[in-house]
């Protein structure tokens, strides 16, 4: 049995039909009429422990209503959660030892309460071995760089300065699986870097599950290995990040440092479908390319002609544009393989 197991889950929302202002709320106290709003609808998952997985999905998809069933907060309306073998929303006491949430959107902290008092608490609630919570708490203010704001109450810290002190508090008690629901919304790129870092160390050192909700596809890119794609309210993909990339994202970029300018040989270049010159200035070219029509030998054995090639790099596509084009419906993905038209000749 996987760490997290989800059957068919699904949550309806009634939401109240109501006109707007006074007058609407008015109304509906006497007319009162709903409808349902169906935000999870029949999701599947499996997780082992260690995996990192980036649940995204446009605005409304569904994602923080899933997590919020996955860490018990939101009963299901129908369908099964097993989380280490207990059922998030009923065993709420044994599921908050297994797990930790950060929500980005509010705190979990005490308000007025100093961080380093906050995390005191948290250790008598947790029941945190000294050794245990002093070890966590030298290495977080190391890596969060929390010691500029340990004494302050959350109610003084800006958001980043929070967010950092809401990651260490999830993760004071060594959870199996963390959940993060927006954790980086908001934050300048600094922050952002620091996050991550904080994220991929706990996965890959510590061994922490990891479920990811962003906005920032940066974010996955960093941090998870596989890619859980929602809209409205159903899975539309499961499956590796790179597999992904490999079969949709086309465009390739290669950079080429020669030896000296090239001279009077430039048009080989042009007039060769498939390909651009993106960049050109004295030793350096930049070809763009689209990998099911060139390959990337090709594109350096016909530059290796014009010159001496000192040194050459080959740009990954960004998961952003792929994801972005799934969102748009330009991309239909079911599952992880490629439709057999999109094989690379790479
Ligand atoms: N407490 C709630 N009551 C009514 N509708 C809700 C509630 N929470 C979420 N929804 C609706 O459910 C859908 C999914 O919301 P959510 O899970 O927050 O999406 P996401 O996190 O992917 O942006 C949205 O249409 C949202 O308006
Ligand atoms: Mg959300």
């Amino acid at each position: 049995m996987s760490l997290i197991e989800v059957q068919d889950l699904t949550k309806t929302f009634r939401q109240a039909v109501k006109a707007p202002g006074l007058v609407g709320a008015v109304k509906h106290m006497f007319t009162q009429k709903y409808r349902e709003k169906q935000a999870v609808n029949g999701i599947s998952l499996s997780i082992e422990a260690g995996e990192a997985v980036a649940y995204v999905g446009p605005n409304g998809a569904g994602k923080s209503t899933t997590i919020k069933m996955l860490s018990g907060i939101l009963v299901p309306t129908s369908g099964s959660v097993m989380v280490d073998g207990v059922v998030p929303h009923k065993q709420r006491t044994d599921n908050a030892r297994t797990i930790g949430a950060v929500f980005g959107q509010r705190t979990q902290l005490w308000f007025d309460l100093p961080i380093i008092e906050s995390f005191a608490l948290l250790k008598d609630i947790y029941e945190i071995p000294e050794a245990v919570y002093r070890y966590n708490m030298d290495r977080f203010t190391e890596l969060l760089s929390l010691d500029e704001f340990l004494h302050q109450p959350t109610r003084k810290l800006s958001l980043g300065q929070r967010m950092r002190a809401d990651l260490a508090a999830a993760l004071l008690h060594n959870p199996r699986i963390v959940y993060l629901d927006e954790p980086t919304i908001g934050l300048d790129i600094a922050v952002k870097v620091k996050i991550r870092e904080f994220i991929k160390q706990m996965n890959r050192e510590q061994g922490t599950t990891i479920i990811l909700t962003t906005h920032d596809l940066e974010d996955i890119e960093d941090i998870c290995r596989r890619l859980v794609i929602i809209d409205q309210g159903r899975i539309i993909y499961d499956g590796s990040l790179q597999a992904v990339k490999d079969a949709f994202a086309r465009e390739r970029t290669i950079h080429f440092q020669l030896s000296q300018p090239l001279s009077g040989n430039e048009h080989l270049l042009t007039d060769w479908p498939g390909a651009v010159v993106e960049q050109k200035d004295g030793q350096h070219i930049a070809i763009r390319f689209d990998r099911f029509e060139v390959s990337a030998s090709e594109v350096v054995s016909r530059v290796m002609r014009l010159g001496e090639v000192i040194d050459f790099r080959i740009d990954e596509p960004k998961i952003e544009h792929v994801i972005r084009r799934v969102y748009e419906g330009e991309l239909v993905l079911t599952d992880a393989e490629p439709p057999k038209a999109m094989v690379a000749n790479d």
